[in-house]
C-alpha cells in the first residue's frame, strides 16, 4: 500500500546544540546512528523509496547509509531504495522538505515526511500517519500530535474553536500565555499528496524568530486555504527528537530498554546493567550477565552464558558456549560449548573450536584452536593453529613478530606444550609432540618426538646452608663497623 509513497527524511541540519564535529543524526544511539533508525522506520512501513536530505556533513551520513543501505547492505530487499537530495544551504526544515521533493521519482503519489533525529518512532507510528490521510478525505495534510505536561521545545499545535488545528507555532515564536499553555506538540511526522507538499512548501517565508523556513508552515498553509489537517495522537514516549547530548542520553536509555525486552521476551535471560546493542541475535536459554556488552554484528547461541562485564564486538558464539567474567571478544568466533575466560582477550580473527578451553589471562589473536584444544593460563597465542585436543600450558608464547612480519606457529593434534615456552615463528610442532617446560622452540618438532631445550639442572647439596652463614656473617661484620 506505500509503494507508491515516498519518505522524505530531513538530515541535512547542522545540529549546533550537539556541540560537536559529528553530523548530529550520526550520533549513535544503542550502536547505530540515529539516522539508521528513522530509515528503517520508512522501509519497514513499505514505503518504496526514501529520500534522505543531506547537507552538513554530507560526506559522512552518505558514506554511512550507503553502507547500511547499498547493495552489499545488512538488508538486501531495501537495497537501491534509499537515495540523497542535498540542501545546500541550511536555511531551515521547509527549506530542506523542497530540498528532498526535488529528488522524489516521478510516480510518487504521496509524501511521508519526518525527521532523522526522532530515532524511537518506528514503522508502525509514521504508517499510521499515512493512513489517517487515506480514512479523512476532507484532509490534505495528516500529521501525529502528542500531549504531554512539559512540551518545552517543541512545535505547540494551534487549534480553532471548532478544535481543528490550523497552524504550528515554534518555541521561540510563542505569542502569549494561551499559546504557552499549550500542552499538544508536533513530533514532526507529516503525510500528504506530493502535490500538496509542493505547492505548500512554494509558499514558505522565513518570517519567525530564527529567520528560517519552516516545515510547520505548511499546516497554516492548508488550514488557511480551507482544507482539512488531520491529526494522529501518537504516543509521545516515542517521539522525542534528539537535540542535544542529554536528550541523546535519554535516546539511547529508551532505546537499549527496548532491546533489552524484545530480547527477555524471546525467552533469554538478561541481567540488569547489561547492554545490547541493535542488530545483536541472541538465541533462546542464554544468560547474559550485568554489565556484560554486545556490540555490532554479534551473535550469542542457544543456551550460552555471557558472564558479567564481558565485552563482545562481532562475536559469533556458538551454544552453549561459557564466556566467563572479564572476557573480551572482538571479530572472533567461538563455537559450541567452548569455555572461555575469566579474563582472555580473543582478539580479531580468533577462531576457538567445539570444547575447547581458553583460560584465564589467554591472549589470541588470528589464531584457530581445533576442538578441545586448551590454553588454560596465562599465553600468547597470536597467528597460530592448535590442533585438536592440544594442550598448551601456563605461559607459553607464541613469538610471532620479528620486528618486519608476522609468522605462523603450528601445533599438531594430541600435542602438549609444557608451561613457559616460547615457540618462534615460523615453526611446527608435530601430531602428539612434547614439548618440555621452560624450552625455546626455534626448530621444527617431528610427531611424536620430545623438544626439550633447558639448561641442565645441578643440586648442590649443604650449599643453601653454607651460603646463607657467610651471608649473614658478612652483614653482622657490616654492622659493627658502622
Ligand atoms: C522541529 C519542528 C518542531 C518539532 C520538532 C520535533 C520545525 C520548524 N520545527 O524542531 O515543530 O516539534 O522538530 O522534533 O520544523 N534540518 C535540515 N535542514 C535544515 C534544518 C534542519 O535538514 O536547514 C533537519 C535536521 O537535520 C533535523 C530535522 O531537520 O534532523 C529537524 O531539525 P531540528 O533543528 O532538530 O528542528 P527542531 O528544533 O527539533
Ligand atoms: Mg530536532
Amino acid at each position: 500500500m506505500f509503494e507508491k509513497t515516498t519518505a522524505v527524511i530531513l538530515a541535512a541540519g547542522q545540529g549546533t546544540r550537539m556541540k560537536s564535529g559529528l553530523p548530529k543524526v550520526l550520533h549513535p544511539v544503542a550502536g547505530k546512528p540515529l539516522l539508521h533508525y528513522t530509515v528503517r522506520a520508512a522501509l519497514e512501513a513499505g514505503c518504496g523509496e526514501v529520500v534522505v536530505v543531506v547537507g552538513h556533513g554530507r560526506e559522512a551520513v552518505e558514506a554511512y547509509l550507503a553502507k547500511a543501505f547499498g547493495a552489499s547492505g545488512e538488508n538486501a530487499e531495501w537495497a537501491g531504495r534509499v537515495k540523497t537530495a542535498v540542501q545546500t544551504e541550511q536555511r531551515g526544515t521547509g527549506d530542506a522538505a523542497r530540498a528532498g521533493l526535488s529528488g522524489v521519482r516521478a510516480d510518487a503519489e504521496r509524501i511521508l515526511l519526518f525527521y532523522g533525529d526522532v530515532p524511537m518512532l518506528t514503522a508502525e507510528d509514521v504508517a499510521a500517519v499515512a493512513r489517517a490521510l487515506d480514512d479523512d478525505s476532507a484532509a490534505m495534510l495528516a500529521m501525529a500530535t502528542c500531549t504531554t505536561d512539559d512540551p518545552f521545545g517543541y512545535g505547540r499545535v494551534i487549534r480553532d474553536a471548532l478544535g481543528q488545528v490550523v497552524a504550528i507555532r515554534e518555541q521561540r515564536d510563542l505569542a502569549s500565555d494561551v499559546e504557552r499553555a499549550i500542552k499538544e506538540w508536533n513530533p514532526g511526522i507529516y503525510a500528504a499528496s506530493r502535490r500538496f507538499f509542493e505547492d505548500a512548501l512554494a509558499s514558505l517565508e522565513p518570517n519567525n524568530a530564527q529567520g528560517e523556513y519552516y516545515l510547520t508552515d505548511v499546516v497554516s498553509f492548508a488550514a488557511k486555504r480551507g482544507n482539512r489537517v488531520a491529526s494522529v495522537p501518537s504516543n509521545p514516549a516515542v517521539m522525542d527528537g534528539v537535540n542535544d547530548r542529554a536528550q541523546l542520553a535519554l535516546a539511547d536509555r529508551a532505546m537499549s530498554e527496548r532491546i533489552l525486552k524484545k530480547h527477555r521476551l524471546a525467552g533469554i535471560t538478561i541481567r540488569d546493567g547489561a547492554r545490547i546493542e541493535d542488530g545483536v541475535e541472541i538465541g533462546a536459554d542464554a544468560v547474559i550477565e550485568s554489565f556484560a556488552v554486545l556490540r555490532g554484528r554479534t551473535r550469542v547461541g542457544a543456551g550460552a552464558t555471557v558472564d558479567v562485564g564481558c565485552v563482545l564486538t562481532n562475536a559469533d558464539v556458538g551454544e552453549r558456549v561459557a564466556l566467563k567474567p572479564y572476557t573480551v571478544v572482538t571479530d572472533s568466533i567461538v563455537r559450541a560449548r567452548a569455555q572461555i575466560g575469566p579474563f582472555s582477550h580473543l582478539r580479531p580473527e580468533s577462531d576457538v573450536g567445539e570444547d575447547a578451553h581458553v583460560g584465564n589471562f589467554v591472549e589470541t589473536k588470528k589464531t584457530k584452536l581445533d576442538r578441545g584444544a586448551k590454553a588454560n593460563h596465562l599465553a600468547y597465542l597470536g597467528d597460530g593453529f592448535v590442533g585438536e585436543g592440544a594442550n598448551v600450558g601456563a605461559g607459553t608464547i607464541f613469538c610471532n613478530y620479528d620486528g618486519f612480519q608476522k609468522h605462523v606457529t603450528r601445533i599438531g593434534k594430541g600435542a602438549f606444550i609444557g608451561s613457559d615456552s616460547q615457540l618462534v615463528a615460523p615453526v611446527t610442532i608435530g601430531d602428539g609432540a612434547y614439548v618440555g617446560t621452560g624450552t625455546t622452540v626455534t626448530k621444527d618438532v617431528p610427531a611424536d618426538a620430545l623438544a626439550i631445550g633447558r639448561a641442565k639442572q645441578e643440586n648442590k647439596e649443604g650449599y643453601a646452608a653454607r651460603l646463607r652463614g657467610r651471608l649473614k656473617a658478612a652483614k653482622e661484620a657490616s654492622a659493627k663497623k658502622g
